[in-house]
């Protein structure tokens, strides 16, 4: 059983058969540098320990120099018969350096610590990596939001036209969730810098006096693990990030739609780039809003890998279960799919342009300024129930005479009731309305401009 990480105990080698289930080379191969990093700081502990002499530890450092030099120039490939990433460096160090001094290594570590420290170390990377592609997201919505920041739009609730909205405040409807997944992915990297696992060995710690404190800061985190058996098992940290990614995935899809509902003819809100949207091989007048469907249906795929996360978790017992090698796939496609959708979904949305003379148009239209007659009978000292009740039979009026609410006659307004004063018709108007909800958080133009500054400053770290 030459080559293997183990064999004392065994009288034949793995089966094919075996080895095609067990081998994860194809996707862990990406944490090499990570594994290698590992190693590096493993032989320091080493050597503080005692365990290794000036030369050894040297002759260890340079043959992962050449292993990391030779993986970068991408001649480093797995063999078929190296179960992961962490037996095909072991092989090749050997190779390197010699079984007496490569041989050393893998004392007071297991594959278990290595990648549960490694994968950390490779998801905060990626991590900061999305981050950023998010912030680039937030930023097209706030330039975007920056340049209408006077354009009304019809505001929806059931999808109906609720009351009129500019859609710059819209815009930033969308960004303010982004805002709040850079914050969760802060404070995952906060909670997952202090916690390297290294140390842990393959659940117990280790009997040589190795300190974890020094592997960790090596590595680049705060602190270490202070439970080997969690070090070991827990993947809560995989399963969060799943989840904040899927939840990235979701606040898109949401913008996706519409944007998808905003390029139909029925609704002309937008045009979307020609270098942003695809056409169709037959019908040759056809442009389509790709990005945006393809956004909406990732999502899915990033609620299916956080999923089937949860569900591999669901009852594990402690501490290490090989079950845990299905953790990688699902959250490295997660984040690979961020990494190719975000950059396309900010350049379509930052070379939107909006039809903001259409959607002027339809903003007062579906009796959207009720709510404003309301509201300003219960300014002339109305009781809003009966403001509410008023305003309705405008509508209803209105509905009858197969006109808007601007139209009605003074004389038609007062047999409503007499309070319903021409001077009601100052609230008549979208500028009017939209101007006139000025508290804060409001869509209000100078709300929406501080609204903007705000966002902005939430982001500036990023
Ligand atoms: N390839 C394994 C994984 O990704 C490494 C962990 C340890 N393997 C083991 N048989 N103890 O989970």
């Amino acid at each position: 059983n030459e080559g293997s990480l183990w064999g004392g105990r065994f009288a034949s080698g793995p089966s094919p058969e075996l080895q095609d289930l067990s081998r994860s080379t194809h996707f862990d191969w990406q944490l090499a540098l990570y594994d290698i990093a590992g190693s590096h700081a493993h032989a320091k502990a080493l050597a503080a320990a005692g365990y290794l002499t000036g030369e050894q530890e040297a002759e260890i450092h340079r043959g992962l120099d050449v292993l990391a030099q030779r993986f970068t120039d991408g001649e480093l490939v797995p063999e078929p018969t190296d179960e992961d990433v962490h037996g095909a460096l072991e092989r090749l160090l050997l190779e390197e350096v010699g079984p007496d001094v490569g041989g050393r290594l893998r004392a007071g570590r297991s594959r278990n610590d290595q990648i549960a420290t490694l994968f950390r170390a490779f998801l905060l990377d990626h991590s900061l990596v999305v981050s950023r592609l998010v912030a680039d997201l937030v930023d097209a919505l706030a330039t975007q939001a920056e340049q209408h920041l006077h354009a009304i739009m019809p505001g929806r609730t059931h999808l109906q036209h609720a009351q009129p909205v500019l859609l710059a405040h819209h815009l930033l409807a969308h960004a303010w969730p982004l805002v709040r997944d850079l914050d969760r992915l802060d404070d995952w990297r906060r909670r997952v810098s202090a916690d390297s696992p290294y140390g842990s060995g393959a659940l117990a710690g280790s009997s040589l006096g190795l300190d974890p404190e020094l592997v960790a800061s090596e590595l680049g985190f705060t602190g270490s693990t202070a439970n080997s058996i969690d070090g070991t098992a827990a993947r809560d940290f995989v399963a969060e990030l799943a989840f904040v990614l899927a939840q990235v995935g979701v606040d898109v899809s949401r913008l996706a739609e519409e944007v998808t509902v905003w390029s139909t003819r029925e609704f002309d809100f937008v045009t979307l780039h020609d270098s942003w949207s695809t056409g169709s091989s037959i019908m040759p007048q056809k442009k389509n809003p790709d990005i945006a469907e393809l956004a909406r249906g990732k999502a899915g795929r990033l609620i299916g890998n956080l999923s089937g996360l949860l569900a591999t978790l669901k009852a594990l017992p402690l501490a290490y279960n090989r079950d845990l090698q299905e953790d990688k796939e699902p959250v490295f496609d997660s984040v690979q799919t961020l990494e190719v959708l975000l950059p396309a979904f900010t350049g379509m949305v930052a070379t939107l342009t909006f039809n903001t003379a259409r959607m002027a148009e339809l903003a007062p239209q579906g009796f959207s300024l009720a709510t404003d007659v309301a509201e300003w009978l219960v300014r002339e000292g109305v009781p809003f129930r009966d403001a509410h009740e008023l305003a309705g039979a405008c509508v209803r009026r209105c509905e009858e005479l197969g006109c808007d609410l601007p139209d009605l006659t003074d004389e038609q307004l007062a047999s409503i009731s007499p309070h319903l004063t021409p001077e009601v018709r100052s609230v008549l108007t979208v500028e009017g309305s939209v101007a006139s909800r000025s508290g804060r958080g409001g869509t209000a133009p100078v709300r929406v401009r501080e609204q903007l500054d705000e966002l902005r400053t939430a982001t500036s770290g990023h």
